[in-house]
């Protein structure tokens, strides 16, 4: 008799999961699918960077981001933001090399001449001891290209706002 019941409770057991899980599965998953895209925060960024002239236009925000990891302990982008171990980077596209105001720049910095754009400032993240010789940024650069253009099409984004 007791083994009976036994049987009874294992069929019950064996056979409530086989029969109740799919009809609850099936319905919330899409539901819960369709209110993940929201999710993304970079969005408004990314369409910054679309913006951009080319090949910035076709950078990656959050790749640029990360990178910008590497210049994080030395800059500061935000406007208004003091200046650490190197000047502040906020409106450096259009400024004339060694003019944020407030910081002291090495001999070879005051030295030269020209204005930040893209194309300066690849050449000076690629490496900067032999772009300018003798300036006082400790960074080896960022050798990879890509890098390089997603960090800048950062900066366009983050030194404008
Ligand atoms: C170890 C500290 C350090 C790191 C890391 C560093 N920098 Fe610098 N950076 C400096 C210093 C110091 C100067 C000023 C150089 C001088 O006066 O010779 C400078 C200058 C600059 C300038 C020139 C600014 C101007 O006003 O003319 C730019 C642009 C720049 N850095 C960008 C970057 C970026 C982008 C990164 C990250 C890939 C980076 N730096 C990483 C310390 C650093």
């Amino acid at each position: 008799m007791r083994g009976l019941i036994f049987v009874a409770l294992l069929t019950v057991a064996a056979c409530g999961p086989s029969e109740t899980p799919p009809p609850p599965t099936s319905e919330p998953v899409p539901t819960t699918q369709a209110a993940a895209p929201p999710a993304p925060s970079n969005d408004e960024e990314q369409a910054k960077i679309a913006a951009l002239a080319s090949p910035y236009n076709e950078a990656n925000y959050e790749a640029g981001r990360r990178v910008f990891a590497q210049c994080r302990s030395c800059h500061v982008i935000d406007a208004g933001a003091p200046h650490r171990v190197g000047p502040n980077l906020h409106g450096v596209f259009g400024r004339e090399i060694g003019t944020a105001q407030g910081f002291t720049y090495s001999q070879a910095v005051q030295d030269a001449s020209f204005v930040w754009d893209a194309d300066h400032l690849d050449h000076w993240l690629q490496n900067p001891q032999t772009f300018l010789p003798g300036n006082r940024m400790a960074f080896a650069g960022v050798r990879d290209e890509t890098q390089r253009r997603d960090l800048i099409a950062y900066l366009m984004v983050e030194a404008s706002e």
